[in-house]
Order: structure tokens, then C-alpha cells, then sequence
């Protein structure tokens, strides 16, 4: 068979271990020849492919991004795009088309498994939003490189008797803040969930606070959204709507996030008085060698993958289900956004703010 993969959307650490363990598998046990597509769907569009084999695929495991390149583009967006795909495919004998990525990317699979194109999913994002699946690979990295940061946090916050307010990736769904900030010891997690209130954080921190010499880490996610208007005068110059950093939308229709530590820092400091600092992790989260964990996961979604190519399961998405890989319809998976577990949040995240 002639198989193609693809990997769109935002990177994360992982993608590699995919793209590997697609070819090793579909080289080796089903005689398979494998393409890969340059910049996700953009490279689909335009017809952009490598070939792929085992011995390209050496030394791949341990490598974070992904060597077939990335784009947000959306084949929808373009006059005629989606027949440009099909066109690509049909002209070069792919009978399938793996496509590895988040809620956009396999958006745009879902909608062409849905006119007729044969594409199997493997589920991406750091963020772990994605439905259908219990975990994505690149959340556990990511969780990983944000909790290192705020164990480091901790020790320069309690020389100083700082605040640190830490922001994370998340933009729909605070995952990442509410797993790394268990996993740190926050004080405050801050995500788009649940909109916060920010002089409700201030007074929780003046308890803390009172009751000795405290490092206070308050992580946020970029998506996380003050309630309302702040009732002391101050503004907030996005009240009830998170911080843009640009508001230039992609072919998605996502803006960029991105500052919200910046105001609820200022927020701080100024209804308590304690000195507070911000750092934002940015794509330190999204870059660099994924956990043994994600390498796994990576490496089972893959085999996984390719198996149900040969299944004729095109047009499901494979996935992690209470410890196994299953495969559910691209639909379902596309259909909502997996958001935080309030139990998690609540209960046990819950227990130790302020
Ligand atoms: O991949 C999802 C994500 O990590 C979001 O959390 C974040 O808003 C976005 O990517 C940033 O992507 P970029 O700056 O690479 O476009």
C-alpha cells in the first residue's frame, strides 16, 4: 500500500516518535510504501512530499518538532483546496493519508474522511483538549518542562519572599496549569474553565501569607479569564475575555494568546503589596525531547495508526482509553473540546490554594 502522513498545527514533542513507528511498521510488517507531507496540509494542498523509510527514520525517537514541518493552514480556507488534496493524493497512488495532530488538523480530516477520503488520526497537542482520547502525547512533556520551572521558581521566590505568577500554554482548556500546577505546588491555578476572581486570589494570598514567610506560585493558563471587572478602579483592558497577545486570526480563526500573568502580577502586587514577579514558559513547552511517556505514547499511537489503515478503519482517530488503544470516529473526536476535570480542579488542585 501507498500510505501518507502528515503532521499539522502547533508542534510538540512526540511527532517524530510517530512518523518512526508509522514507517517501521508499515515498512517492515505490511510491505508498505510511505510518503511524508512537508507542512502539514499545506503540503497536502500543494502536492510537497518525501519519501519515507526506516532508514530515514533513525535517530528519530528522542527528537522533539517533527521533520516533515508544521503549518496552521486549512485546506478549506483556500478556493478549492480540499479537491487540491484529493487531486495530490489521487495523482500519487496514496490510498491513505495519516494525519497527526490537535482539534484543527484533524478537523480537516474529519471533514474530508466525511466526502469520501480515506484518513486515519492520531490525536497531538500539548494541550490535551482534544476528545476521545484520555491523553495526548506532548502533555506529559509539557507538564514535565513546566513543573521543572516552577520547582525553580519556588527556591528564588522564597529568597526573596516573591510572588511568581507562571504562565502556561492552554488556551481553551487548562490542563497543562492544572497538572503542573498540582505537581508544583501552586498556590492559585488560574484557567479558562473556571474565569477567576481576582480579588478573591488577592485575599486567599493575604492569608497566606499572614501566616508566615511564603513562596507563592500562582500558575496561569494564557487562556485563563478574569470574572469581571476588577471593583477597586482598576481596568483590566480585556475584562470577562482573556489577554491577546495579537489579534490577527489564523486560518483557524484562533487569535493569539498570551499576558494574562503580566496583569494579574500587577493585580497582585498592587491589592497586596508583596513584590510579584511573572515568567512566561511560551514554546519552551512545545519544544525540545519528549518524556520516556510521550515517547510511548508517541510509539504505540503510531503502530496503532498504521494497523488501521490496513484495518480499513479510515475516518477514526486512535486513541488511549483506560490504559489501551481503541479507535473512535474522527467526528466524535472533533466534535467538542475535552476541558479540565473539575473534580481535579476543584478537589484535589483545590485543596491547596491559598
Ligand atoms: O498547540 C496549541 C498551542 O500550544 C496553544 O496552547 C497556544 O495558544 C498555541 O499553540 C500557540 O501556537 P503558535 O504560537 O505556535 O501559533
Amino acid at each position: 500500500m501507498r500510505v501518507g502522513i502528515l503532521t499539522g498545527g502547533g508542534d510538540c514533542p512526540g511527532l517524530n516518535a510517530v512518523i518512526r513507528a508509522v514507517v517501521r511498521k508499515g515498512e517492515r510488517h505490511f510491505g508498505d510504501t510511505m510518503v511524508g507531507f512537508s507542512d502539514g496540509w499545506r503540503g497536502a494542498m500543494e502536492g510537497r512530499f518525501v519519501t519515507l523509510d526506516v532508514e530515514r527514520c533513525r535517530g528519530l525517537l528522542p527528537r522533539g518538532g517533527t521533520i516533515l514541518g508544521s503549518s496552521r493552514t486549512n485546506p478549506y480556507k483556500t478556493e478549492g483546496g480540499a479537491d487540491q488534496v484529493r487531486a495530490v493524493l489521487a495523482e500519487n497512488g496514496i490510498e491513505v493519508l495519516i494525519a497527526v495532530g490537535g482539534e484543527d488538523t484533524l478537523g480537516v480530516a474529519a471533514r474530508l474522511a466525511a466526502e469520501g477520503t480515506a484518513v486515519v488520526g492520531v490525536p497531538k497537542t500539548i494541550d490535551n483538549d482534544l476528545s476521545g482520547t484520555e491523553v495526548t502525547f506532548g502533555f506529559d512533556t509539557a507538564v514535565q518542562v513546566a513543573t521543572d520551572a516552577i520547582d525553580r521558581l519556588h527556591t528564588t521566590a522564597e529568597s526573596h519572599d516573591r510572588v511568581m505568577v507562571v504562565e502556561v500554554m492552554g488556551r481553551h482548556a487548562g490542563w497543562i496549569a492544572t497538572a503542573a500546577g498540582i505537581a508544583g505546588g501552586a498556590a492559585e491555578i488560574l484557567i479558562p474553565e473556571e474565569p477567576f476572581d481576582i480579588d478573591l486570589v488577592s485575599k486567599r494570598l493575604v492569608r497566606r501569607h499572614q501566616a508566615g514567610r511564603y513562596a507563592t506560585i500562582v500558575v496561569a493558563a494564557e487562556g485563563a479569564v478574569p470574572a469581571t471587572q476588577p471593583d477597586d478602579g482598576t481596568t483590566n483592558s480585556n475584562p470577562g475575555a482573556p489577554a491577546v497577545a495579537s489579534d490577527e486570526l489564523d486560518q483557524f480563526g484562533h487569535i493569539r494568546l498570551g499576558g494574562i500573568a503580566n496583569w494579574v502580577a500587577g493585580q497582585i502586587e498592587s491589592r497586596t503589596g508583596y513584590e510579584t514577579r511573572v515568567t512566561i514558559l511560551g514554546h519552551l513547552q512545545r519544544g525540545g525531547t519528549p518524556t520516556a511517556f510521550d515517547r510511548i505514547l508517541a510509539t504505540r499511537f503510531g503502530i496503532a495508526a498504521i494497523e488501521a489503515v490496513h484495518d480499513q478503519a479510515a475516518g477514526s482517530m486512535v486513541a488511549l482509553q483506560a490504559g489501551s488503544i481503541v479507535r473512535v470516529p474522527l467526528a466524535e473526536a472533533t466534535g467538542t473540546l475535552k476541558t479540565v476535570d473539575m473534580t481535579l480542579y476543584r478537589d484535589v488542585a483545590g485543596a491547596f490554594f491559598g
